[in-house]
């Protein structure tokens, strides 16, 4: 990580060093760097022009405060639930440039979004396009729609992060879609406006989005055929970002290509990056607990685990563990492990360190899907979160306390 840098054999982020951080805040802990999730922003924005729109993808952190950082710098907002608009709303984004996709729309969040007059709902079913419908009938409105179709594109990244094959739940079946704009055509209280997909995350590689660019092309010139004129297509987020050294295409050059891509359409063009937004801009910080080494394997337990970051356990997912001070002795291998009563709670297999109880460590890259897929199992307090802004550390989440994690229920 950029930001993460050794001085004196002491491990600092945005300059300011972990230790004297970790002297006055409870760990464990995340902690972001305003600074690197401004640089990535502006590496996106900096060939954009007025036809695009950059929705960030508010599941991948959702604190109000990144989504006011965020916001500030130039971009809308991608939510899948009332929640999430909810936020976006609170962190003061305008709703004419917030899109909702998501399978599984209730009539409430349907009506919230017509509500707040959001830019368009991305439609992931037949089903769901009537039920727009008739929730923006019933509230004498109109709603926009873009139509999300599934490529049917293989991707390389984890199963459980590839969404644009036939198998996935998301989007309609590209077969499917024509019809299903022919349909939403008709009906009194839509508007049609775009067409999306999205097609995983964790991409490292152009050739999967430009494939689905060439089929949903064809699509388009048969939509206007059949006189269906769109305002835009949103190529979706799911640029990764480097945990273990991956090669990557660049924003720029990303950026570049989409539009190269789709020049001859004359459409407005929306982004929908999550993870490559603020991925790399978050560390969890941790302290080892205890040290247990035998003769088959070691371990090294730290007051970290599953609750805060889930992402080793479910998706097998690699980040980077430092420690915060170097060591000249030599190292060992251990399995990294919180002490949440699960064998799938770790943060790290057959990692080669040296350390003592009472150390600190950083897992890195943990910007997105970190906090938001924390939990409070075993009632462990979903951890603060502090970030570093014009060389200040700033809380921006406190830690929960019990008597949260138990208020509602009935004692
Ligand atoms: N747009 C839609 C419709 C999405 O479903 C997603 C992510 C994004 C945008 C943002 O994708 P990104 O730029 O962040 O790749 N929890 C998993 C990732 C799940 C991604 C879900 N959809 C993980 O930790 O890897």
């Amino acid at each position: 990580m950029n930001s993460l840098e050794y001085n004196n054999g002491s491990l600092f982020f945005d300059g300011i060093s972990l230790e004297t951080i970790a002297k006055k805040i409870k760990t464990p802990f995340y902690i972001y760097s305003e600074e690197s999730i401004k640089k990535n922003i502006s590496d996106y924005l900096a060939d954009a022009t007025s036809e695009t729109l950059f929705c960030y993808s508010v599941k991948a952190n959702s604190n109000i405060s990144l989504l006011k950082l965020i916001a500030s710098q130039g971009m809308g907002f991608d939510v899948v639930s009332k929640g999430e608009l909810h936020r976006a709303i609170k962190a003061g984004a305008n709703p004419k440039r917030i899109v909702y996709s998501g399978v599984g729309k209730t009539k409430e969040e349907i009506a919230y979004a017509l509500n707040n007059k959001i830019l368009c709902f991305n439609v992931e079913s037949e089903e769901e396009l009537y039920a727009i419908n008739s929730q923006a009938t019933l509230m004498k409105t109109r709603a926009n729609v873009s139509i999300r179709v599934n490529p049917d594109v293989k991707v390389v990244t984890h199963p459980y992060i590839s969404t644009g094959m036939k198998e996935n739940k998301f989007g309609i079946a590209y077969e499917d879609a024509l019809g299903i704009y022919q349909k939403a055509k008709k009906l009194d209280s839509i508007d049609i406006i775009g067409i999306d997909f999205h097609i995983g995350s964790q991409i490292t590689s152009i050739e999967p989005y430009l494939d689905s660019i060439s089929s949903i092309k064809n699509l388009i010139t048969k939509l206007e055929k059949n006189d269906i004129k769109l305002s835009h297509i949103d190529v979706g987020g799911g640029l990764g970002i480097s945990y273990e050294n991956e090669k990557l295409i660049s924003k720029q050059d990303f950026i570049k290509m989409i539009i190269n891509s789709l020049t001859d359409l004359n459409l407005n063009i929306i982004f929908e990056p999550g993870r490559s937004i603020v991925g790399d801009c978050g560390i969890l910080v941790s302290q080892v607990q205890y040290v247990k080494e035998s003769k088959s394997k070691n371990f090294l337990i730290i007051d970290a685990s599953m609750s805060e970051l889930m992402r080793p356990p479910l998706y097998g997912a690699y980040h980077k563990i430092t420690p915060v001070k170097k060591s000249n002795h030599s190292n060992k291998i251990f399995d990294v492990v919180g002490p949440v009563c699960e064998s799938a709670d770790f943060l790290g297999k057959d990692r080669e360190l040296n350390c003592q109880s009472g150390d600190l460590v950083v897992i890195e890259d943990v910007g997105a899907y970190g906090s938001v897929l924390s939990s409070n199992y075993n009632t462990r307090p979903r951890p603060a979160e502090y970030i570093i802004s014009n060389n200040e550390v700033k809380l921006i989440r406190s830690a929960d306390t019990l008597d949260q994690i138990i208020e509602n229920e009935n004692c």
